[in-house]
C-alpha cells in the first residue's frame, strides 16, 4: 500500500520538523570564477551579496533551534566575498559546526585560513587535475593554487593541533574529464581526500568561444563504453584505499540507460533493425510518477537562505519564503507552505523541482515515511540523504 492510498492520519505529525539540523547560508551568490557550466556564466544571473542586516540576531536562532552545522555555500562563492570569515566566527563561536563547499582558487590571508582550518568539512570543487582542463573549464583558475590552498588548510589546523577538516571533493562529471577519474581520484587519495562525488552535470547554458561540456552520454557509443569503464576502475581504486566514493543517482541512472540503450540497439542492430540514438545524448533524470516520492530529508532536516533571504530546503528546492528582518526561520519552517511540501512527499506527489531532482533517488513513500520518522525520534544524519 502506499501513502497516497492511506488516510492523512498515517503521516499526521511528520508534516511538521523539529529537527533542522542544517541550514545552507549564501552570504554572496558572486564569485571569482565563471566556470562554463555554470549558472554565473548565464549572461541574465545576477548576483548579490546578503544584506546582512543584524547578523548576530540570525546565529542565535540557529543556536536556539539547535541547528548542528551551517554550510556556507549557494550559488556563488562565500569565500569570495569580503569579510566572509567574520561571518563565520560568529557562527563557529555560537558553537555550530561549519562547512564548505568552495573552489579554492584565490589567495587567502593568515585569518582566512585559520577559520578554514577550524571547518568540520570541506568540498572542494575539482572535476579535473589536468592544469590545461581545468583552466578551460573552471575558467583561469589553476589546479596548483588548489591544491595549494587545499595542503595549507589541513597544515595550519595541525599547527593549531586541532583536527583538520575532513576533505571532499566533488567532480560535475562531464565528456570533458571523464577519461582522467582514475588520475582525479589517484591525485586525491594522495592529497589526504576522504571522500568523492561525482556529481551529474545540469546543463543550461552554452558559453560561446569557451570549453562548454556536455553529459558523459554523448560521447560516441566506443569512447563511452569506455569511460563507463574507466568510472568504474576509478571508484574501485577509491573504495580499495578506504575512500567513500559517490555517484549522484542522477548520474547512475543515466549512464546505465545509456549502456541499456547501445546495448539493446546493438541487438536491433543483428536483426536488422536501424541503429537508434545511442550517443545523441538525449538521456534525461528519470522523473517521479505520482505515487512515488524522493529519498530525501532534506523537507525536515534543512533550510538554505539565498543572498535575498528566500527560503528553500535545498538550492533545487522551491522558494518558500522570505526571511523576515528579525531573521526567524522557525516559524516559517513549521508554516502552511512547508507542511504542505512535506505532506506532498509523503503522499508521493512531488512539486516539479523535486520530481527531476539529480541528486535523491526515487523511493516510495512508504519507505520515506519510516526514514523521517526515525530522523523526527533523533536517529540519522541529516547530511547523508539516504540516497
Ligand atoms: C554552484 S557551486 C558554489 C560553490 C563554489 N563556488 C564552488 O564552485 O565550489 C556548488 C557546486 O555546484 C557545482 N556546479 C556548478 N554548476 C553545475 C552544473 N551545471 N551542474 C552540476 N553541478 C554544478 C560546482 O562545481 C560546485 O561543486
Ligand atoms: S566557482 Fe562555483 S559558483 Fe563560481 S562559477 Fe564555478 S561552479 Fe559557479
Ligand atoms: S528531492 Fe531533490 S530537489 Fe527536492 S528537496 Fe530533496 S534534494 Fe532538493
Amino acid at each position: 500500500m502506499t501513502v497516497s492510498n492511506q488516510t492523512d492520519s498515517h503521516i499526521a505529525g511528520h508534516h511538521l520538523t523539529n529537527r533542522t539540523d542544517t541550514v545552507w547560508i549564501e552570504l554572496t551568490s558572486h564569485c571569482n570564477l565563471r566556470c562554463t557550466y555554470c549558472h554565473q556564466s548565464v549572461p541574465t544571473f545576477h548576483a548579490k551579496d546578503m544584506d546582512v542586516g543584524d547578523f548576530p540576531r540570525l546565529v542565535e536562532h540557529l543556536q536556539a533551534m539547535g541547528v548542528q552545522e551551517v554550510v556556507a555555500q549557494g550559488r556563488g562563492e562565500t569565500h569570495f566575498l569580503e569579510h566572509w570569515h567574520h561571518y563565520v566566527d560568529q557562527i563557529q563561536a555560537a558553537g555550530i559546526a561549519v562547512s564548505g563547499v568552495m573552489n579554492l582558487a584565490k589567495d587567502y590571508s593568515e585569518e582566512e585560513m585559520l577559520t578554514l582550518s577550524r571547518y568540520r568539512s570541506i568540498t572542494v570543487s575539482v572535476d579535473t587535475v589536468d592544469r590545461e582542463l581545468t583552466k578551460r573549464i573552471r575558467r583561469s583558475s589553476d589546479i596548483r593554487q588548489i591544491l595549494y590552498n587545499q595542503t595549507r588548510i589541513v597544515a595550519t589546523a595541525l599547527a593549531q593541533g586541532t583536527k583538520p577538516p575532513r576533505i571532499i571533493w566533488n567532480c560535475v562529471t562531464n565528456d570533458q574529464v571523464v577519461m582522467g577519474l582514475c588520475e582525479w581520484i589517484s591525485m586525491g587519495i594522495a592529497l589526504g581526500v576522504s571522500e568523492f562525488n561525482l556529481a551529474l552535470l545540469s546543463k543550461f547554458t552554452h558559453v560561446p568561444d569557451a570549453l562548454n561540456v556536455d553529459h558523459v552520454t554523448t560521447l560516441p557509443d566506443g569512447p563511452f563504453l569506455e569511460a563507463l569503464q574507466i568510472i568504474e576502475t576509478a571508484v574501485a581504486l577509491g573504495r580499495a584505499h578506504g575512500k567513500v566514493v559517490t555517484l549522484h543517482p542522477g548520474l547512475t541512472e543515466s549512464l546505465q540507460r545509456h549502456r541499456e540503450k547501445i546495448f539493446s540497439s546493438q541487438e536491433g542492430q543483428r536483426d536488422s533493425e536501424p541503429h537508434a540514438d545511442a550517443g545523441a545524448g538525449l538521456d534525461h533524470i528519470a522523473v517521479t510518477q505520482p505515487g512515488q516520492t524522493r529519498n530525501c530529508l532534506y523537507p525536515w532536516s534543512t533550510a538554505y537562505i539565498e543572498a535575498d533571504r528566500s527560503l528553500r530546503v535545498c538550492c533545487i528546492s522551491p522558494i518558500f519564503k522570505q526571511l523576515p528582518e528579525s531573521w526567524d526561520l522557525a516559524e516559517i519552517l513549521n508554516g502552511p507552505e512547508l507542511q504542505g511540501f512535506r505532506q506532498a512527499f509523503l503522499r508521493g506527489q512531488l512539486p516539479a523541482e523535486c520530481a527531476k531532482c539529480p541528486t535523491a533517488s526515487i523511493t516510495t513513500p512508504d519507505d520515506l515515511l519510516t526514514k523521517v520518522e526515525k530522523y523526527l525520534s533523533g536517529k540519522g544524519s541529516p547530511r547523508a540523504n539516504p540516497v
